[in-house]
């Protein structure tokens, strides 16, 4: 190819917002000897062509969007080893990873307690959706409520409010360590009211139901939030033993090896 046409492609790739094919004239004329070696079509090639080019931009905004989600790592279902974890449903949590829920606005719930993977099996289904191209957030319920509370302070509570609206796929981790003062739980309703059919939430928790009346400080508001958060709901519970307390036999069992 001669270096005017690779020029003018660079050029033309630029100010069409083809980035990859932009930067550098070695991406294309790599991709035309590819195409060359491979003998393939034109249609092959303007396929690989723009298979490319949205590869790196979707590579780039799955990235982007990862940094922002607030995640505390990145750990995918691959990672989670379910032998450890033998009452759990291996095929739930697989349904769940197709991210059906997502798509019909619907919620997640994992309760049971510490240390069994419920934030591990909730980050790994938001890096799934974001994966996917949903819009996702991740917080605990404490910082939710601490940035409700400032924004109400400063006059900006309805435009927090709208950034936890905005993802697909907000997850809301530890539900039920803190307790919740009646204010706040009133914002935890309006939430979650506010997103009901709307969006999807993943709801972690180690406290059950019937506890959150206790949490939430108000039995009346804990059953209009679960009211509405369990209407389309997949609740799972894991109620095996700690992952955290795998090696330290010596801290459950006062010295026994484990069964
Ligand atoms: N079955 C599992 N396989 C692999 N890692 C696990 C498993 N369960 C938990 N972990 C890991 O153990 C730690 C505690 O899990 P976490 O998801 O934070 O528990 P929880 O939120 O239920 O308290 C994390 O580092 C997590 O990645
Ligand atoms: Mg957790």
């Amino acid at each position: 190819m001669n270096a005017l046409t690779t020029d003018r492609i660079r050029d033309h790739a630029t100010r069409l917002g083809l980035t990859h094919l932009g930067t550098d004239a070695a991406v294309v004329t790599g991709l035309v000897e590819r195409a060359e070696q491979a003998q393939m079509g034109y249609l092959d090639f303007v396929d690989l062509l723009l298979e490319e080019e949205l590869g790196l931009r979707e590579g780039r905004r799955f990235r982007n969007a990862l940094k922002l989600s607030g995640l505390p790592h990145h750990k995918t279902l691959e990672e989670f080893d379910f032998a450890f974890q033998p009452d759990l449903d291996v095929r739930k949590v697989r349904d769940l990873a197709t991210l059906e829920f997502a798509r019909a606005k619907s919620n997640v719930a994992l309760l049971g307690p510490p240390g069994v993977g419920k934030t591990m099996i909730a980050v790994a289904l938001a890096v799934a959706a974001c994966q996917a191209g949903f819009s996702i957030y991740f917080t605990t319920l404490d910082d939710l409520v601490r940035k409700l509370r400032t924004a109400e302070a400063t006059g900006r509570f309805n435009r927090q409010l709208a950034a936890f609206l905005r993802p697909a796929v907000l997850v809301v981790d530890e539900v039920g360590y803190l307790p919740l003062d009646r204010a706040e739980a009133n914002m935890v309703f309006q939430l979650v009211s506010r997103r009901y059919e709307r969006g999807s939430m993943i709801i972690t928790s180690n406290k059950s139901f019937a506890e959150w009346g206790g949490v939430l400080g108000d039995d009346v508001l804990a059953t209009a939030i679960l009211d509405r958060l369990l209407h389309h709901c997949d609740v799972l519970s894991i109620n095996g033993p700690s992952y955290r307390l795998k090696d330290r036999f010596d801290l459950v069992t006062g010295g026994e090896p484990m069964p």
